[in-house]
């Protein structure tokens, strides 16, 4: 074939093989096999030397326009390949889905029960109050009855700061606190922190108590026992029984700890045949201490001999427990999100 038909073919063959092409790597295939340095064209001006001397300039200008041309036909084509992609990725693109809803925070469950428990003191005119974490021996333990010698100060179970101050092991010395700021009638309800040297499956060195104190002339273990069986039946169903069982505190005269039908099993002691695992089929579960404020404790604020009142105290954590049926007391503090937004 003579030279100036082998340009044009050139130019054919390379246009017909743009439109085959998919990619801009087959593109740039066949850009290289034409016009690159040792493609099709350097080997067709390589037969330059056939052609009579006064027919090569012309050769030569025709080379550059088929170089020109077949350039601009890889350009285009290469841009409609490009086009297409985007259209694809476009239409990949559903803008009718709905959004991602963003993630949306909740209040900790140990939150959400310390809100529902003042939440119903407060409906029996208790005023919700705090005092210090940080708390000095005096409030936690001297004013409570606990003398120097008394086995709760021990060092075991008592995280000390220094010799005189603590970290808080309950939330009674804002009881103290309380009654040193007012004069009686009073009732209080101090949700907080409290911390004590323990840590396993059941305990953690930091968990969360509400403290009760009402204090005024006339008061009896039948209000404190009306009292708590308000509370327990608000959080925990109409239904639920409740059982006095003689205790001691240190502050309290007499003192009691306080069950309540297992919420889980509803006091049978067997879900569904099986034994039920909360109450470990007794039908009865722990959830506070209580008891009548002892006169040492009223000595030590300067109340009137002939004062009374009742004091209690409760472990949010158990209390959660028991209501939302959670096995696991660590499942409090590992903020496993899985966890968490069981209660959003
Ligand atoms: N402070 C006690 C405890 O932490 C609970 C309690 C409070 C008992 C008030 C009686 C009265 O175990």
């Amino acid at each position: 074939m003579d030279i100036l038909a082998a340009l044009d073919s050139l130019v054919t063959e390379f246009e017909s093989g743009l439109a085959l092409a998919s990619t801009p790597e087959s593109l740039e295939e066949l850009r290289v096999d034409a016009l690159g340095r040792k493609g099709k064209l350097a080997q067709i001006m390589s037969r330059l030397p056939e052609l009579e001397p006064a027919a090569r300039p012309a050769a030569g200008q025709k080379a550059n326009s088929v170089k020109e041309r077949c350039n601009a036909l890889f350009e285009a084509r290469k841009q409609a390949i490009l086009a297409i992609r985007e259209s694809a990725a476009l239409r990949r693109f559903d803008p009718t889905l709905p959004g991602r809803a963003p993630w949306r925070g909740s209040l900790h469950p140990t939150t959400l029960i310390t809100e529902e428990i003042c939440a119903v003191f407060s409906g029996m005119g208790f005023d919700v109050v705090s005092g210090p974490e940080v708390e000095h021996d005096y409030y936690n333990f001297e004013a409570l009855n606990m003398p120097a010698a008394h086995p709760a100060r021990d060092m075991q179970d008592t995280l000390y700061i220094t010799g005189q101050t603590l970290l808080r092991t309950h939330t009674s010395p804002v009881q103290v606190r309380s009654m040193l700021a007012r004069r009686p009638p009073l009732a209080v309800i101090a949700p907080g922190k409290v911390y004590r040297r323990d840590s396993d499956l059941t305990h953690t060195p930091m968990f969360h108590q509400v403290e009760g104190l009402l204090v005024e002339e006339g008061t009896s273990l039948a209000h404190l026992r009306g009292t708590l069986t308000i509370f327990v039946r608000a959080v925990f169903g109409a239904q639920t029984r409740v059982r006095f069982r003689p205790s001691f505190f240190p502050f309290t005269e007499p003192s009691a700890e306080v069950d309540i039908s297992c919420s889980i099993c509803g006091g049978e002691g067997q879900v569904a045949g099986q034994p039920c695992r909360v109450c470990k089929t007794t039908g009865w579960v722990e959830i506070l201490g209580c008891g009548m404020v002892d006169p040492a404790v009223f000595a030590a604020v300067g109340y009137p001999e002939d004062i009374s009142g009742f004091a209690f105290g409760m472990g949010v954590e158990r209390v959660a427990m028991l209501k939302y049926g959670i096995g696991d007391l660590r499942m409090f503090f590992e903020n496993d999100a899985r966890f968490l937004a069981q209660f959003a």
